[in-house]
């Protein structure tokens, strides 16, 4: 049967290892998806995902129907179960320092290869720093039982939250970081039905596969923070980085997309990356290569407090006690994912300077409140902006973008909007009568 179609197994069922297992039962596979985390085990087998994603709830219960997909808590079904493994955990960053956290990555191999009984592919899809794939080679083979052929491969995962079914079901690109034909003919037939749709292959080594992922997230970090640099300069003269970014995308070498200035960038996968990037490349003394991500975050940092300096200064220089209401918890919007939130992270820094901080998410509110128990909650755009001296919009749901300046006029004490994700139509707001205030536009 090995010699045909494998049987897949997940570990790890968080945002990529629960998408990664849907999809692919849905795809056909017959999956067993395994975490520690028995709730969330219970959760998945009775049909609910855990986390916002949309079209992801009605695709569980497909594969659930279909009968591929089963869960488990058992490492050991797993190893008897499955041909090829994929790691799927969280490589966060470790509390007071930059470095990506590998203990979860660990312990997965660590429980696993015990297990495993017969020829496997176990196939690495978290985050890591380069080098940590050829380390778990020699894990993998030391802990696996004596005469059992098993072999490591990298396989970086490039799903967005939002998007995670279409960037799962149709990749730009497929990364195949293996150590032999054998491997890359299993991964061909793991991915068999996502290569039938003509997606692009690229073979390469261990260490390869483990750069491509950070170096694209890199890369992606790089280019918002290239504009939002553009939109420190533009404030200093009085220019417009709206313009300005929609001239440079006009340019298809450069391309409009990751090049919307605002906020800045946030969530569980760019601001780790670039950190624990830039600590691993200084580990292995070529720190210098990539020492300009340093400064791709700090431009992203400055963001968020020049973000609370114009709310300030829209309120004539003081927080304290004005009521301020704040759209958007979320990091980004489609999501519920309030890890390293820019928005959330603003609105605690006003709420610390004393402004009576209210705050609406179309989904990220139950986070939200867990989160920041010290912030005021509303269930509607119009219901925190009841009385407000200002509205500032920090994450770009539609729900917000949809919201009428006339409409809104009707509830606020002041007409002032700080637009922190250049999501509105300034002209239009300008026109109902509203002082319109958004970053790098005068
Ligand atoms: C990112 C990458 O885009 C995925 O390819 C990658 O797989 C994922 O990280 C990961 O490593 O797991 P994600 O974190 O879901 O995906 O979110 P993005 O859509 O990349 O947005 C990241 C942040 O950048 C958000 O806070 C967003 O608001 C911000 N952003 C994005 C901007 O400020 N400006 C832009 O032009 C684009």
């Amino acid at each position: 049967r090995t010699a045909e179609v494998p049987r897949l197994t997940v570990i790890g069922t968080g945002y990529l290892g629960a998408t990664h297992a849907i999809c692919m039962a849905v795809l056909g596979f017959e999956v067993l998806g395994v975490d520690v985390d028995r709730e969330r085990i219970a959760r998945l087998a009775s049909g609910e995902v855990p986390f916002f994603e949309p079209g992801l709830p009605e695709l569980l219960t497909k594969a659930l129907d279909s009968g591929r997909l089963r869960f488990t808590t058992s490492y050991e079904e797993v190893g008897e179960f499955g041909d090829v493994h994929f790691v799927c955990v969280g490589t966060p960053q470790l509390p007071g320092s930059d470095a990506a956290d590998l203990s979860y990555v660990e312990a997965a191999i660590g429980s696993l290869a015990p297990h495993l009984r017969r020829r496997a592919l176990v196939v690495g899809k978290s985050t890591v720093p380069v080098g940590t794939a050829q380390r778990l080679t020699g894990v993998l083979h030391d802990l696996a039982p004596a005469g059992t052929d098993v072999e490591l491969a990298w396989n970086p995962e490039f799903l967005r939250e939002g998007f995670a079914v279409d960037d799962t079901m149709r990749p730009d690109r497929l990364v195949f970081g293996v150590a032999s034909d054998w491997a890359e003919e299993r991964l061909r037939a793991a991915f068999k039905p996502v290569l039938d749709l003509g997606t692009p292959v690229v073979r390469t080594d261990l260490a390869t596969a483990e750069l491509v992922k950070v170096a694209a997230n890199s890369f992606l970090a790089t280019k918002i923070s290239y504009i939002n640099a553009m939109a420190e300069v533009c404030e200093a003269v009085g220019a417009d980085v709206k313009d300005l970014a929609d001239s440079l995308a006009l340019d298809d070498r450069i391309g409009g997309k990751f090049l919307k200035p605002g906020l800045g960038f946030g969530g569980g996968c760019l601001p780790k990356d670039i950190r624990a990037f830039a600590h691993r490349a200084e580990e292995i003394g070529v720190g210098q290569a990539v020492s300009f991500l340093r400064q791709v975050d700090d431009i992203n940092r400055r963001r968020r407090a020049r973000t609370v300096d114009l709310v300030r200064e829209v309120l004539g220089g003081d927080l304290a006690g004005r009521r301020i209401a704040v759209w958007g918890a979320a990091f980004k919007p489609n999501s519920d994912d309030i890890r390293d939130a820019p928005a959330l992270d603003v609105a605690r820094t006003m709420h610390g300077l004393g402004g009576d901080v209210r705050v609406h998410d179309p989904v990220a509110l139950d986070n939200a409140r867990r989160a920041a128990p010290e912030l005021t909650y509303g269930d509607s755009a119009f219901d925190v902006a009841r009385d407000a001296d200002v509205v500032v919009l920090l994450t770009e749901w539609s729900d917000f973008r949809e919201v009428r300046p006339e409409a809104l006029a009707e509830v606020v004490k002041h007409k002032r909007i700080v637009d922190g994700r250049h999501a509105l139509d300034a002209a239009q707001w300008r026109g109902a009568g509203w002082e319109y205030r958004a970053l790098g536009r005068s």
